[in-house]
């Protein structure tokens, strides 16, 4: 097979250092991969400790494997590695929604591409929503955009779970509303494109919209408090 990348397998170059993770590029049997890894936090317990990472890496995988099969893009996963704490994935080629937006506020904002990436956004959500499962960290940079097909793919599965209450969905939709405002106010409004889509997508989205009113008037005034 073709090595497609300059990685030579088994090998690891480190590309984000986080405080539960750390994020490499390697070769995983010939194709450029992402492995994921987990690591100990120093203030708990070993045993405990271990455990812990191990339920959180699980859950990484299973969500992942979840949001797939909801019809929602996700990266392959290659490998899961009990021992090492390590998930491979699938290396996709192409840039964060994070980057791409950042663009647009540079230099304006491209209508049709910001609709089609909203549009792909939402509907996302909306299908993972109805499927029980909440991301639990949708970011710009937790989306990615496909080379060639400008597929929006869904990544960083760390803190989603399962669930199916409208007040874990609004405040799914929330942490992302948030993020927008924050990161990438000069695009305009995206959240509303966002939540279109969602509609659509969403058998459920009423009560989910009446939530996320209530959060948002929450975090109001936590703001006017803090
Ligand atoms: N499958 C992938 N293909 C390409 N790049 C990826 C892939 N997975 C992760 N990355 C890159 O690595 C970064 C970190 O990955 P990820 O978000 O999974 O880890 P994290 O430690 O939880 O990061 P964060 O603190 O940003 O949430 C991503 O923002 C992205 O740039
Ligand atoms: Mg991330």
């Amino acid at each position: 097979m073709e090595i497609d990348s300059d990685v030579k397998d088994g090998s690891l170059i480190l590309i984000k250092q986080g405080a539960e993770a750390r994020v490499f590029e390697s070769n995983f049997v010939g194709r450029r991969s992402i492995v994921k890894e987990r690591f100990s936090k120093k203030y708990r317990h070993p045993s405990l400790d271990a455990k812990l990472t191990l339920k959180r890496l699980n859950a990484e995988a299973r969500c992942m494997t979840k949001a797939r099969r909801l019809g929602v893009s996700t990266p392959v996963l290659y490998a899961v590695d009990p021992l090492l704490h390590t998930l491979t994935f699938e290396y996709v080629e192409g840039h964060s929604v994070k980057d791409m937006f950042l663009e647009f506020g540079l230099h304006g904002v491209v209508e049709e591409r910001m609709d089609d990436i909203a549009t792909q956004i939402g509907d996302a959500i909306g299908k993972l929503h109805d499927g029980g499962l909440i991301h639990g960290d949708l970011t710009t940079s937790n989306m990615l955009i496909r080379n060639g097909t400008n597929q929006l793919v869904l990544i960083d599965f760390g803190l989603s779970f399962t669930s199916t209450l409208p007040e874990d969905k609004a405040v799914d939709l929330y942490v992302l509303e948030r993020a927008l405002l924050s990161m990438h106010s000069s695009c305009g409004n995206v959240m509303d494109r966002v939540i279109a889509a969602y509609r659509k997508s969403s058998k459920q989205w009423s009560s989910t919209m009446n939530k996320l009113a209530q959060v948002r008037q929450r975090g109001r005034k936590r703001t006017m408090v803090g």
